[in-house]
């Protein structure tokens, strides 16, 4: 068996899941293999919603083993609050999670050193959720870091006062006041906590189940303009957020990569900030924020809105080799006359249909406009009831990209997806 990945291709927040929710009930294995919590991953089924950070989206699936990999950075009071929450409603958390001795913990002084950079920055912040994610990563490339595994060594809380020294060295400076300590106690209850999960070497367990012939889904977090090589840099976070860091954030060789499927919105939001070719600063915009509900569902901020932009979800498709797409919340159109996509840029007089390197460059994009369907797509169950205006604007995606569309979204809910045929 090969691993199926499903990742998002714009900037996060595009419904990774709800999709994954969706699909865990064919996968006995749902695997999380990068990021931490800045990603906030919604999912709705009986009248109920659920928002989870690091936990991977099975978890609410009998039966499903839910991994988060060595690619992940945990942070142990997020995951235990995560986690007693949905201990509260009898979800068994201790049974269902599984966790890579590799994955690296934020501390304490990783989201101060977040705090302090971003305030440095001034304007020109990233944006970022604060919870420590690019700081954490520089110490695991740094070679620094602390992984889960280490948790279970005599030494631990030496290793944890050497770390915690560099980062009161490195704050210094930074003319930003703050108390390392604050959370330390919670911090330290939050590892006894950990200690109370399966603490797995990934990579073996994982390339065991795939022997075994088990069906595993890795469930990207963030979106592929997020990556931190690929995305709109340095506006980026801090992780492999395409398929190839599914290989690395999991210990399995690209060869034993499956189907990946690329989910995107059909317009386009990003929350931070950053270059933004189709964002809209008008009432088509707010109309696309207040139907589509698009605030943050780590941090409440507001998205950013506007129309679904080709060129770079050609660019993201290119760098995943994806090969299924997964539309959602067309829902979100209904009301409209006219719906836009932007299919190439204008630079400098220019006409191109790449992403330019110097992102900052004045995009001028070109859009073709498509006649709304105007009609409450929400509760539309099967294929052939969706509106001929509406599966233009489907079929024109299809074409342009050359991938199909396999599942279209209509709404938050699990019931409101549409599997379509294979022809
Ligand atoms: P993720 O980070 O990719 O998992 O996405 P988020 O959960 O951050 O944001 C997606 C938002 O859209 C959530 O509030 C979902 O409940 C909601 N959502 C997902 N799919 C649909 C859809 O097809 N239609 C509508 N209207 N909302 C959706
Ligand atoms: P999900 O998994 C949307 C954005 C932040 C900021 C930049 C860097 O829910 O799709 P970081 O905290 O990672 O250093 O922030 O990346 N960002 C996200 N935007 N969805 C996410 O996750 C995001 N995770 C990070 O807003 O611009
Ligand atoms: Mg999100």
């Amino acid at each position: 068996m090969k691993v199926d990945v499903v990742l998002g291709l714009q900037w996060g927040d595009e419904g990774k899941g709800k999709i994954v929710d969706v699909l865990a009930n064919n996968y006995p294995v749902i695997a999380r293999f990068q990021g931490g919590p800045n990603a906030g991953h919604s999912l709705q089924f009986e009248d109920k919603k659920f928002v989870l950070h690091t936990i991977p989206s099975g978890v609410f699936r009998k039966n499903t083993q839910n991994i988060i990999g060595n690619g992940v950075v945990i942070d142990p009071i997020i995951f235990m609050e995560e986690c007693l929450k949905l201990e509260e409603i009898g979800v068994p958390v201790r049974e269902r999670i599984y966790i890579s001795k590799k994955a690296h913990l934020i501390l304490p002084g990783h989201k101060i050193i977040d705090a302090a950079s971003e305030q440095a920055k001034g304007a020109s912040k990233i944006g970022s959720t604060l919870k420590g994610i690019g700081p954490t990563y520089m110490d695991k490339t740094g070679r620094n870091g602390i992984r889960v595994g280490d948790i279970l060594t005599p030494d631990f809380h030496d290793r944890f006062s050497v770390l915690k020294k560099k980062h009161i060295s490195f704050l210094k400076q930074f003319d930003y006041q703050y108390n390392i300590e604050e959370n330390e106690a919670k911090w330290f209850e939050a590892i006894e906590y950990l200690k109370e999960f399966k603490l797995i070497d990934g990579e073996y367990y994982i390339n065991n189940l795939l022997s075994e012939n088990k069906r595993v889904l890795a469930e990207g977090a963030q979106g592929s303009l997020l990556d931190i090589d690929f995305g709109s840099y340095p506006f980026v976070t801090s992780s492999t957020t395409t398929c190839a860091g599914a290989s690395t954030g999991l210990g399995v060789a690209p060869r034993h990569i499956g189907t990946v499927s690329g989910i995107f919105k059909a317009y386009c939001t990003r929350v931070g900030s950053g270059p933004f070719p189709t964002e809209l600063n008008d009432r088509t915009g707010e109309m696309l924020r207040e139907f589509g509900a698009e605030f943050g569902a780590t941090t409440g901020r507001p998205r950013r809105t506007g129309w679904l932009d080709l060129v770079a979800l050609k660019y993201a498709v290119m760098i995943n080799g994806v090969d299924n797409l997964i539309m959602m919340k067309a829902d979100v159109l209904d009301t409209f006359d006219k719906v836009c996509i932007a299919v190439a840029y204008k630079i400098n007089g220019e006409i191109t249909e790449s992403l330019p390197y110097d992102t900052y460059a004045q995009i001028e994009p070109i859009y073709k406009e498509f006649k709304g369907w105007k009609r409450d797509l929400s509760k539309v169950t099967k294929e052939e009831d969706l509106p001929f205006e509406f599966m233009n604007y489907v079929r024109f995606i299809e074409k342009e990209i050359g991938v199909p569309i396999r599942i279209i979204s209509l709404g938050p809910d699990r019931s409101q997806t549409i599997i379509r045929n294979e022809e």
